[in-house]
């Protein structure tokens, strides 16, 4: 099938977040690979054709611009991609389910199982069909049997090999990658498909950091990685709480328990609580598991995790509320970042989404800023009452608020003239910066009420 100038013909369905920015590197590091991204959506194949790429992701634009219709190419012809392709990866999104059976907690299968048929009613050759999409374990098997159902003659070997990448370091995550897991049949041709994968990473990736475990491992290794990141978030907020109570400052505690090497310095910053598309729904996913297989404490032992990150966003919100006496009726809030992390223009299960509508709830008036998520805040705010406006400039978004709530620590928000700020505000003049990400003695000394998070207040009042 593969035209003579390429080695081998790869397809990724979905171009979404993960698809999009995988097939981008993979290309740019594969020449010899011809590499096609296609999706049921015409709008975002048209955007990854365009100068304004459907995500934002530092460095991706060059990326793409390197290698786009030269090996890479974005295309909505789904069923010519599966014909003419060698190894085929499914980035489709593997949202929560949220009706019927396992309804809030397992994997909506509908979009893989979809793929898989278009798949089966596609190919006249053999192909490789490697899970992207993060999915529940056993998810392999489902596929196979869906992939060999009928009468087709055509073999697939299928392999996990799950991304670890995080967005907004997403390039620099793939380009540099800890490791890259392969989860393979252990028969010879789940072991042909495995090298034949591996050929593709080892252009640019060490062979030792590529790790090859069965099928189940790597599937389940995925939703287990998500699981310890979120899992130290929750730990390290709960912390927070203690330390507000306390005299103890959550930023030194981290540091001095993330200088133990065998705890480790990341992923320890208290905050309003963790956001993404994956963190929340992956552990969810593993709570459901678990109950499948009637691990009841174990089940219980996860979902834990997730109800602290609950608990830690309604605190952020509490916070505000008891600070600014009790009411935030009519009071004007600048609510600084609104993408679940920096350098990212995603919202998805950000929690700014729930804080801004607590905050609504309780009749405060938003001026929401955000330098690259604005339209999709917008979006994920559009059916919640209240007063609510969407300003680019923070300057603009300050005039007037009696509070700002920072909620996504971007470095611009770092680097703002807070004395000019504080002019344009009412007075008494509150910040409440979520992410510990500024100079609080200097936000004090320039007359801001500071609640950090984790930390005591420094008041004025
Ligand atoms: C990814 C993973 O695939 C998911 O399992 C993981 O947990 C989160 O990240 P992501 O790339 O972030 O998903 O999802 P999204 O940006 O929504 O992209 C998925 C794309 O697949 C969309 O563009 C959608 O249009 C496309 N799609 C969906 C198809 O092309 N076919 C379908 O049948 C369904
Ligand atoms: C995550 C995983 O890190 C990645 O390996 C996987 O492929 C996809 O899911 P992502 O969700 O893109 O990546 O971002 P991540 O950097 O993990 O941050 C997730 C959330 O945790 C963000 O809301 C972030 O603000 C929060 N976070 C992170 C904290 O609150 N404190 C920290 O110390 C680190």
């Amino acid at each position: 099938m593969t035209s003579k100038k390429f080695k081998k013909n790869i397809l990724c369905i979905g171009a979404g977040y993960v698809g999009g920015p995988t097939m981008t590197i993979i290309a740019n590091k594969c020449p010899d690979y011809k590499v096609t991204v296609v999706d049921i959506s015409k709008e975002r194949i048209d955007a990854w054709n365009s100068d304004k790429l459907p995500i934002f992701e530092p460095g991706l634009l060059e990326r793409v611009l390197s290698v786009r219709g030269k090996n890479l190419f974005f295309s909505t012809e789904i069923d010519l991609g599966i014909n003419e392709a060698d190894i085929i990866f499914v980035s489709v999104n593997t949202p929560t389910k949220m009706f019927g059976e396992g309804a809030g907690k397992a994997v909506d299968l509908q979009f893989i199982e979809q793929t898989a048929r278009r798949i089966k009613n596609n190919s006249k050759t053999n192909k490789i069909v490697v899970e992207k999409s993060t999915l529940p374990v056993r998810a392999a098997e489902a596929l196979a049997t869906i992939l060999h159902s009928g009468d087709n003659s055509v073999e697939f070997e299928i392999l996990s090999n799950p991304e670890f990448m995080a967005e907004g370091t997403g390039v620099s995550d793939m380009e540099n990658p800890d490791r890259i897991l392969i989860g393979s049949r252990d028969t010879v041709s789940g072991l042909a498909a495995r090298d034949i994968l591996m050929d593709i990473y080892l252009h640019w990736v060490p062979k030792e950091r590529l790790i090859t475990t069965n099928l189940w491992s790597s599937e389940l290794s995925k939703l287990v990685a998500n699981a310890v990141l979120a899992q130290r978030i929750s730990s390290i907020n709960t912390i927070a709480s203690l330390c507000e109570a306390t005299e103890a400052d959550v930023t030194e505690v981290s540091r001095a328990i993330g200088m133990d090497s065998r705890i480790g310095s990341k992923f320890l910053n208290a905050g309003p609580g963790f956001g993404g598309s994956c963190f929340r729904k992956d552990i969810l996913n593993l709570v459901y598991l678990c109950e499948y297989y009637q691990l009841n404490e174990v089940a219980a032992f996860w979902e834990q995790v997730v109800s602290i990150n609950d608990y830690q966003m309604e605190r952020y919100v509490k916070r505000i509320l008891q600070a600014m006496f009790n009411t935030l009726v009519g009071k004007k809030m600048a609510v600084f970042g609104f993408a679940f992390k920096p350098d990212t223009g995603d919202t998805r299960d950000a929690p700014a989404i729930y804080i801004c509508k607590r905050l609504l709830e309780e009749k405060a008036c938003l001026k929401i800023t955000d330098p690259y998520a604005l339209d999709n805040a917008r979006n994920d705010l559009q059916s919640i009452e209240g007063k609510k406006e969407f300003i680019e400039d923070p300057y603009k978004a300050v005039e007037g608020v009696h509070a700002i709530a920072l909620i996504t620590e971007w470095s611009s928000y770092k680097k703002l003239d807070y004395r000019k700020i504080f002019e344009k505000m009412e007075k008494p003049a509150f910040i409440f910066d979520g992410r510990n990400c500024l100079d609080h003695q200097a936000l004090y000394k320039i007359g801001f009420n500071v609640y950090p998070v984790g930390k005591p207040e420094l008041s004025h009042l």
